[in-house]
């Protein structure tokens, strides 16, 4: 017996009058839910980006026509490549008049036991799940520096946390990105700027059920004791609150949204 998904609550104005930018939110999961959850909750402009171009021109419209803001924007970047992440978040600030909150969605996992992992999968893993969210981050601290206020909420996993084979790579970068998280946030805090991560254990979508094996994922979700992995948008409802003044008090955290037993 799984725990019944609650109903869809609307916006609640969380981020009214807020400018955001994710990263990878061209997909099926969390990114693009977590763009729709923050027009709903009142944000006045978003830039959202993926490394896929066709994707992302879709999601620009279907956020459009979803949600009725025309303050939407999609620019293409690869967050593994220094010139793309400067290149977005230059262009984020420009069309929002700056930017207030930076959602670091993107990464990237296979599934390999180490003994059969070649330095190259190694390395794309880390390259864009911590190296990508070190270089958003980097970036949007120089820019917020300049301000002096705004919030940065990276995309964690229970992984960074627990052991699961064939994961090393991913669990390694996902547990560089709680230390990024903690570290950055210390130094950002002399500035005025909030950096705190979600950390979801599983958030079910077409794309993930695509290309997980179906017994992996029954395993996944019997170990929940909701009986089910969450929905995207549940996920996201945590980054609105990481997003959110009503985090004011929180930084260098990291949020755990799942139901997994001990
Ligand atoms: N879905 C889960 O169960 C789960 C659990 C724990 C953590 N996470 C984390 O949540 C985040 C989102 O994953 P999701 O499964 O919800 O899918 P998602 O739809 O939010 O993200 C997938 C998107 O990432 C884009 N992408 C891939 N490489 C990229 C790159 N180098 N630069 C920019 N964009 C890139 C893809 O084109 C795709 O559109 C990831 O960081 C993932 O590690 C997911």
């Amino acid at each position: 017996m799984s725990v019944k998904i609650p109903e869809y609550v609307a916006g609640h104005g969380l981020l009214k009058g807020k400018s955001v930018l994710i990263t990878a939110a061209a997909g099926a999961g969390i990114g693009f839910a977590a763009a729709k959850r923050a027009v709903e909750e009142g944000c006045r402009s978003i830039v959202i980006s993926d490394i896929h171009e066709g994707r992302l021109n879709d999601a620009v419209e279907r956020l459009k026509s979803e949600t009725g803001l025309e303050q939407v924007a999609g620019k293409v970047c690869n967050v593994a490549v220094e010139d793309d992440v400067q290149a977005l978040i230059g262009f984020a600030e420009e069309f929002c008049g700056g930017v207030d909150v930076l959602i670091n969605n993107a990464g990237l996992g296979t599934t390999k036991s180490l003994i059969d992992m070649e330095d190259a999968e190694w390395d794309k893993v880390i390259d864009v799940t911590l190296n990508g969210t070190m270089r958003m981050t980097r970036q949007m601290m120089r820019t917020m520096k300049g301000r002096g206020a705004g919030v940065i909420v990276n995309n964690a996993s229970v992984l960074g946390w627990r052991a699961q084979k064939e994961q090393s790579h991913y669990a390694a970068a996902k547990a560089g990105v709680m230390a990024l998280t903690r570290c950055a946030a210390l130094e950002a805090a002399d500035f005025g700027v909030r950096i705190n991560a979600v950390s979801p254990s599983l958030a079910v979508h077409p794309m993930l059920k695509k290309s997980a094996p179906e017994e992996l994922l029954a395993e996944l979700e019997g170990r929940e004791a909701f009986g089910r992995g969450a929905e995207v948008w549940e996920v996201a409802n945590v980054m609105m609150f990481l997003a959110s003044d009503y985090s004011s008090y929180l930084t260098g955290e990291i949020i755990s949204c799942s139901s997994q037993r001990a």
